[in-house]
């Protein structure tokens, strides 16, 4: 197609759209004070791809139409830095960060100074270039002499500015640095969609964000949640004098700067600082391992100078550890409710991050393989701020001879046959479906407090139960009432505790129909989804005849899901023990009375943060389910209420950048009419 000319009005419209999501990114992501949902957002940028398609002659690097990523890069081209990236130095205890002081009095003689005291963030450092204020090129560190040139990946993270936001004299060629990282929650959000999936999972925030900035398709980069914190700033022909202000002058620029930052007059304050954040560590949505201590005076930063590998002028004063090394004394893997195989690592226990750790989890074979873990070797424990504890490397070092590579089993530990791994999937599954361990894991997540709540119907009953054949599914639970006497005969039982199970049994047929959906265990089938199916369909009847595709239309249900669903109720197995908890008095159906049908709750979905005054959250929740309303766990686009409560947490902030109507617990029980 030969490029058509571009008239004045469509140039106008250009700019003008540019203009707008310039601004819309800044606002989202460094104000966190957005202006615009979502969809008005996409809907601009949609605007503006469509005619810079049209138009290629209006193509520019620093439009906002790149955040949405580009042609798929061969090969990173290597960049020499104008200056060396350096490391910092660490310092682990409070002596060791005094010598530092000590040495900065001494070779500063007689002159006053001042610190800055910064979080050190756990992420992957990188460096921009702008050139008369449009970004010209963005590198990682490398060997910090010379790094790739990931110019196309970093412009799609939307908190980096593509140009200045604000022109300085002198300032138009400047070098910025800083962190690229990832979110925990959103980390944690990202894994499980990819377990789920059967993808390989990162091992921590950090690998994943450098794992990101090496992906070779920046239309994959674009679609992580990939985040930036500036703290460095370095201007071609002008000196600057304060790094705090400097600081400050990135901020103007549009760069977002972490906000706790702060200046200290002296190491006492330093200290001070430190144990501020060891203490808080884990109230930041991102990881941090330390504090990074800086001297303010950049004349001063000049004349402390640099070794080889770091400057005089500042130093990491890190936290301690929640990692330890410990011994690999075997890998067992376990057999979930759907078959799936996971090899967990049983260790030599330690004492990490404040508890005793002998058991953690390794995913599948491909994380094994990718950290090369053997039976036998040192390894590190680590707990992260979800504080499931991870085996995170290997001590190659310690490493004795004769260890070999694990190896999978090839047969189910529990039913002995064959298992299996499917194309583009990390797990392996047993596709035995009466395979016992599977069995027994499908009854307890039916019976589980999540799901339909049946008290006294823990690991070992179903163990016992199982073991007995008493029960091979979780419909013959409703069955137990026929084998009252057999219980009562059995070992550890009593007429009493077996009351207590049946009734527990009994009570369950109360539970709404989306715990049910939930409890039966279909795959990729959460919670929150099952809501979503049943605030669509309102009864199994109609959700079995839905098509896939009737299920895949559902904001919130993709593909996959879709898919799980019809195939578990093509399975004339999974049919008949419908039927039959039907025929037990299970709820299968959503009742909706009237007043639910004309409630403002009715259709629309809530997330809960911090405490109630006059009812748990567990009753706000049933209250909200009984109006035809929903609750997820986590604040997204998609969420239209949020209930702030006393001592409200992350998801507050999450609700205030997305722009999310929030209501208090007087606003919320006008809703449900009860006030
Ligand atoms: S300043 C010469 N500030 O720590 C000083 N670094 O070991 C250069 N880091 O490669 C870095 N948070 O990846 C600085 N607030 C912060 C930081 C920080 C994290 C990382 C950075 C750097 C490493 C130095």
């Amino acid at each position: 197609m030969a490029s058509q000319k571009v008239s004045p009005a469509i140039q106008k419209r250009v700019d003008a759209l540019r203009e707008k999501l310039r601004e819309h990114d800044y606002r989202y992501y460094v104000l966190a004070r957005p202006s615009i949902s979502d969809e008005q957002y996409d809907k601009l940028m949609r605007e503006l791809l469509e005619l810079e398609q049209a138009y290629p002659s209006l193509a520019a690097p620093d439009s906002p139409s790149v955040r949405v990523g580009g042609e798929p890069t061969k090969e990173f081209p290597t960049v020499t830095h104008g200056a060396a990236m350096l490391s910092l130095s660490n310092t682990y205890n409070e002596e060791e960060v005094l010598d530092f002081d000590r040495r900065v009095k001494s070779l500063l003689g007689k002159e006053p100074y001042r610190y800055v005291c910064e979080l050190k963030f756990d992420g992957v450092a990188i460096s921009l270039v702008y050139e008369k204020g449009v970004l010209a090129r963005g590198a990682t560190r490398g060997d910090g002499t010379q790094g790739d040139d990931v110019t196309q990946n970093l412009k799609t993270i939307r908190s980096i500015p593509l140009r200045l936001v604000k022109e300085k004299k002198g300032l138009e060629d400047i070098e910025v640095r800083g962190e690229v990282f990832m979110e925990r929650g959103e980390f944690q959000k990202m894994n499980e969609e990819r377990e789920l999936a059967g993808e390989k999972v990162f091992i921590n925030p950090r690998n994943s964000a450098a794992g990101t900035l090496k992906l070779q398709d920046s239309k994959v980069v674009a679609q992580r949640p990939l985040k930036f914190f500036s703290y460095y700033l370095r201007p071609e022909k002008v000196k600057l004098t304060s790094h705090y202000e400097n600081l400050k002058l990135l901020k103007e620029f549009g760069f977002p700067v972490n906000e706790h930052a702060r200046l200290c007059k002296n190491i006492d304050e330093v200290i001070e600082y430190w144990k501020e954040w060891e203490e808080r560590r884990e109230d930041l949505p991102y990881d941090i391992d330390g504090v990074v201590v800086k001297v303010d005076s950049l004349r001063q930063q000049d004349r402390l100078g640099a070794t080889a590998k770091s400057p005089r002028w500042a130093i990491a004063f890190k936290f301690t550890a929640r990692k330890k090394e410990t011994v690999l004394k075997d890998i067992v893997v376990q057999v979930g409710r759907i078959g799936t195989i996971t090899p967990v690592a049983e260790l030599e226990p330690v004492f990490v991050g404040g508890s005793t750790v002998s058991r953690a989890t390794l995913h599948n074979e491909d994380y094994i393989k990718e950290l090369d873990i053997r039976i036998g070797d040192t390894v590190v424990v680590e707990k992260g701020g979800d504080v499931i504890p991870k085996v995170s490397a290997v001590v190659k070092d310690k490493r004795k001879s004769g260890t070999k590579p694990f190896q999978m089993p090839r047969t189910c530990p529990e039913c002995g046959s064959k298992i299996s791994r499917p194309d583009e999937e990390a797990n392996y599954y047993c596709n035995n479906t009466e395979c016992p361990a599977q069995v027994k894991a499908r009854i307890e997540h039916f019976a589980h407090r999540g799901a339909m709540d049946i008290e006294g119907l823990g690991e070992a009953v179903v163990e016992q139960l199982v073991g007995l054949k008493f029960v091979y599914n979780y419909a013959d639970l409703y069955d137990l009432q026929k084998k009252k006497s057999k219980l009562e005969g059995l070992e550890r039982w009593g007429e009493k505790s077996v009351q207590n199970l049946l009734d527990g049994i009994e009570e369950s047929k109360k539970k709404p129909f989306a715990r049910v959906l939930f409890a039966i265990g279909i795959r990729h089938v959460g919670a929150g989804v099952a809501q979503l199916l049943v605030r669509h369909f309102l009864s199994i009847d109609k959700l079995m005849k839905a098509s896939k595709e009737d299920i895949d239309d559902i904001p919130g249900v993709g593909p996959q899901i879709a898919e799980s669903v019809a195939e578990f109720f093509e399975d004339k197995h999974n049919r008949a023990i419908v039927e039959r908890l039907r025929k037990a008095g299970v709820q299968m159906e959503e009742k909706i009375s009237k007043a639910a049908k004309s409630s403002p709750v009715f259709g629309k979905s809530f997330v809960l943060t911090g405490g109630l005054e006059t009812m748990t959250r567990e009753e706000a929740k049933e209250q909200i389910l009984a109006l035809g309303g929903s609750v997820g766990s986590g604040v997204s686009k998609t969420t239209d209420y949020v209930i702030v409560g006393e001592g409200a947490g992350s998801k507050l902030d999450k609700a205030k950048k997305l722009g999310i109507k929030m209501i208090d617990e007087k606003e919320f029980k006008k809703l449900l009419g009860t006030k």
